[in-house]
């Protein structure tokens, strides 16, 4: 059976019995504990919590999932995948263990043809968690399980979490014994390669708190329902009624290994070590893809990290297999055409999802080829020095200057038998990041501890916005937090986070900057407003000062926000979408938008794009976005559901959960696009928008940065300024500057180059007048001085030899000059033979000459050079080559 019909007939089973199908969510998880989802039900944790009413009391789906602590294990085993699909049923207070566990038996071994999955029950053991004397019961007494194929085991794998705070609850697995072949029996206890677990059914109904593992964490209480959550995973059971011996072999994935055979010439089945790699391969490029095509784009940090790491091992395993050019277009373009008929949206952005992969693998290319040289370098050195760990330092380097990524560094080093000292890397990745992140802490409040907004939204629940009619209005204070901590009051001078049930204040979000503005309360407190956030979903937190009198939770008040602040960040919001929509015209959709910041008068806005925007299309982008804007179009606001909102066309930002109902702007008939966020009412009222420039901010997207309004006006008349200041010093017309100015500059050039020669021929006529003066040290002629500033290496080298020329060849003869340039000293030092006959080397009197400067230096016997840091050592240098020339003669 396909994957694809696998997938058909879970979503109609579940449908036929009462459950509402849900799209998968994108992999980017809507979830600050979470860098991408891991499982089926992450979407619905707020309705497990509680603190969201679900759609419908019963949900199927089937969600992407990606998951990489077992990266290792890819290919070595036979059935983990860094993504995978996990089919999944989950009832909200409405069935439980019996009904879920009836369920799962029915569709797992119903007949194929009354669309089942047709499984010989006699191949099926169940595993419960060991306290679970129900679970037990129904699968033996229910469902007619013999007790010998039922299984009690502990919490690892019988007790569910996501690992962090949330919910919880034993769990039941199904698993299919494979055979003999695969191993010893026993059941899933003793042999899972042999009984792979299928399905898992999760009975959810407590709340964990923080803890370590999967076995060491407290359990808060009872959830506010008894829950079902499950997961069977599509590819395992692929796997099972494909009749293949691992999930690289069935039919989404065996093709993308097909692809890396042709490539590489590489037979599947040939070897061990060349069939792992390509199931590394095929795994993980259908995972990058899939990444890709949620809108995660390779970098160093989160998310973009995990695809990048992903990435670059499946190249280098292509690479190690022989392949040497780029390959990851074709294998993408595999992965799409397969995954698209689950996806359709990968194939639409078939474009741009193949040109972040190329930017990437060419970026790696790059990087493997500079990199490589390095840490080849640095393990010959360990290993000559008896060393077999890699110091941190150098794992660090090759990543901090090289963009060498440290599992790299690690599994080559292993090839060559060394370990790293990944602890000291790890310690200075920490301080390095530290150092950046500070900036960024401290501007915003971190929402790390999210349980006390989440008990002040329990009784405040979700705010309702009035900002987009008004911008200021009644209402009450339902939430308050004095450093974080809920409390009942906060008094003059308080930092207060607060939470109203009705407010105008725009919290950022969309790529918009929040409201300022203050509310005042009827008893006549008044709190300055400066920021304001959801830390959970739909809950506005105000962030300001008490600027006097006292704050009470449940206190009426008055909110306003600042009026002037909200119409220059609505003028840049529009801006944002007219550049969006006018980029998109000139670039094509691969232009789409990965992020953007609207505030007060100037926005930037980031997009997908392999290579620089050349000026010319700026300009002409540019130019339409205030033809479009001088056009007087209205911007309307209407809500309706996804599937019109996608009818009309309507620019969805990528990455971004939607809901049902989505709010869509729309500008005249030049833009559409979902959007919570505030804007103008018409474009007239942007006035002008001036692009400043574009740049790359890494990984295939550029970023726009543009000012709008009397922003764009001021900037705009500051530079009018500066070209009156230049035309007046010029003499010449604005269109005649850049001609003017480049000739002036070049014959500035030609001019420095001819004081360069004069100054360097001046340097050299000294020779005749220093070789007539030199002292005579003990029999040694000795030539030593500071001659003029900023004589170049080169002259003050021929300088020395010239000098040194002109004292007759039977004298001993040291001539040791010494220059500053750029504020650094600079010495030549050069001997005759006769002098070196005594054991005067100009090496030797150049290392103590520069060491005496700070610095350091050497060279042959005959001339050598040095320098170092302090100028005002030259006199104690020329002191230290007499004393030396003294002391050898
Ligand atoms: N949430 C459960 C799992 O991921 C079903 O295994």
């Amino acid at each position: 059976m396909e994957s694809a019909e696998i997938r058909r007939r879970w979503l109609s089973f579940f449908e036929e019995r009462g459950h509402t199908v849900v799209p998968s969510a994108s992999l980017i998880a809507d979830d600050p504990t979470l860098l991408l989802v891991p499982a089926g039900m992450v979407p619905f944790k707020p309705y497990f919590l509680g603190e969201t009413k679900p759609p419908a009391p019963r949900i199927t789906s089937v969600q992407k999932c990606v998951r990489t602590p077992d990266i290792e294990e890819v290919g070595k085993t036979t059935r983990h995948g860094t993504f995978f699909q996990m089919c999944g049923n989950f009832s909200f207070g409405d069935y439980f263990k019996e009904g879920a566990i009836k369920l799962a038996w029915e569709l797992l071994t119903g007949s194929v043809a009354d669309g089942g999955y047709g499984l010989d029950p006699e191949r099926l053991w169940i595993t419960v968690y060991q306290e679970d004397d129900e679970a037990e019961r129904i699968w033996r007494d229910v469902i007619g399980v013999p007790a010998e194929r039922i299984q009690r085991l502990g919490m690892g794998p019988n007790f569910w979490s996501m690992g962090v705070p949330g919910p919880c609850g034993p769990c039941s697995e199904i698993n299919y014994d494979r055979g003999p072949e695969f191993g010893e029996e026993g059941g899933p206890a003793v042999n899972d390669e042999r009984y792979v677990e299928i399905w898992n059914l999760v009975f959810m109904q407590y709340e964990r708190g923080a803890g370590e593992g999967k076995e060491d964490f407290p359990i808060l209480g009872d959830l506010p329902s008894k829950n079902i959550d499950t997961g069977l995973g599509l590819e395992r059971l692929a796997m099972i009624l494909q009749g293949v011996r691992n999930m690289y072999e069935t039919d989404t994935l065996r093709v993308v290994m097909d692809k890396a055979t042709e490539l590489t010439g590489v037979r599947y089945g040939a070897a061990h070590g060349t069939d792992v790699s390509l199931r590394v391969v095929a795994d993980h490029i259908r995972t990058s893809v899939m990444l890709i095509g949620d809108g995660v784009t390779p970098g160093n940090e989160g998310r973009g990290y995990v695809l990048r790491r992903i990435m670059r091992r499946a190249i280098r395993n292509m690479r190690l297999m022989g392949a040497g050019g780029p390959v990851v277009a074709e294998l993408a373009d595999v992965v799409i055409t397969t995954m698209g008929e689950q996806y359709p949206e990968l194939v639409t952005d078939r474009k741009r999802i193949e040109a972040v992969a190329l930017a990437e693998e060419a970026r790696f290319l790059k990087t493997l080829n500079a990199g490589t040289n390095v840490l080849d370098t640095a393990i010959t050195e360990t290993r000559s020095g008896g060393g077999r760990v890699l110091a941190g330092e150098k794992a660090f380097l090759l990543h901090d200057t090289w963009g060498f990524p440290i599992d790299l560094t690690l599994e080559i080093a292993a090839e060559q038998g060394l370990s790293v000292d990944e602890d000291g890397f790890r310690r200075l990745m920490k301080e390095q990041r530290e150092k950046a992140k500070a900036d960024a802490r401290a501007k915003k409040t971190g929402h790390a501890d999210l349980s006390a907004y989440r008990e002040v939204a329990d009784t405040a629940g979700a705010t309702e916005f009035t900002g987009y009619l008004s911008t200021e209005g009644e209402s009450t204070v339902v939430g308050l937090l004095v450093d974080g901590v809920p409390s009942p009051a906060a008094s003059e001078g308080d930092e207060i986070e607060i939470v109203l049930d009705r407010t105008p204040f725009y919290a950022e979000g969309g790529g918009q900057l929040a409201d300022q503005g203050r509310i005042r309360l009827h008893s006549g407190a008044v709190i300055e407003v400066r920021d304001v956030q959801q830390p959970v979903p739909g809950v506005s937190v105000h962030k300001g000062s008490v600027q006097v009198g006292e704050v009470t939770v449940g206190a009426s008040a008055y909110a306003a926000i600042d009026v002037k602040r909200r119409r220059a960040i609505a003028r840049a919001h529009s801006a944002t979408h007219l550049t969006h929509q006018a980029l998109r015209d000139a670039l094509g959709p691969t232009a789409a938008q990965a992020g953007s910041e609207n505030s007060p008068g100037r926005f930037r806005f980031d997009f997908g794009s392999p290579a620089a925007v050349p000026g010319s299309v700026l300009t002409d982008v540019e130019q339409r976005i205030n033809e479009v804007l001088s056009g007087e179009l209205e911007v309307q606001a209407e809500v309706m559901s996804l599937e019109d909102a996608k009818k009309q066309g309507a620019i969805a930002e990528f990455g971004e959960k939607y809901g049902e109902r989505v709010r869509v702007v729309t500008i005249g008939d030049f833009s559409k696009e979902l959007c919570g966020g505030t804007h103008v009412g018409n474009t007239a009222q942007l006035g002008l928008v001036k692009l400043l420039g574009e740049s790359s901010i890494g990984s295939g997207v550029r970023r726009i940065e543009a000012l709008v309004g009397a922003d764009a006006y001021n900037f705009l008349a500051r530079e009018h300024t500066v070209v009156a200041q230049l035309q007046e010093l010029v003499k010449g017309r604005p269109e005649e500057l850049p001609e003017k100015i480049s000739g002036m500059l070049a014959k500035l050039k030609d001019a420095e180059k001819e004081i360069e020669r004069f100054r360097a021929e001046k340097v050299l006529q000294a020779a005749a007048g220093l070789a007539a003066g030199a002292q005579d040290v003990r029999g040694v002629a000795l030539v030593t001085g500071q001659v003029a500033d900023g004589v170049s290496a080169d002259d003050l080298r021929k300088l020395v030899l010239d000098v040194r020329g002109r004292i007759p060849g039977d004298r001993p003869a040291v001539v040791a000059l010494f220059t500053v340039a750029n504020g650094r000293p600079l010495t030549v030092i050069a001997t005759n033979e006769a002098a070196r006959e005594r054991g005067l080397k100009a090496g030797d009197l150049v290392r103590t000459a520069a060491k005496t400067l700070g610095g350091g230096g050497g060279g042959k016997p005959d001339v050598a050079q040095g320098g170092g840091q302090n100028p005002d050592a030259v006199g104690e240098a020329v002191t230290a080559v007499e004393r030396l020339v003294a002391g050898a003669s």
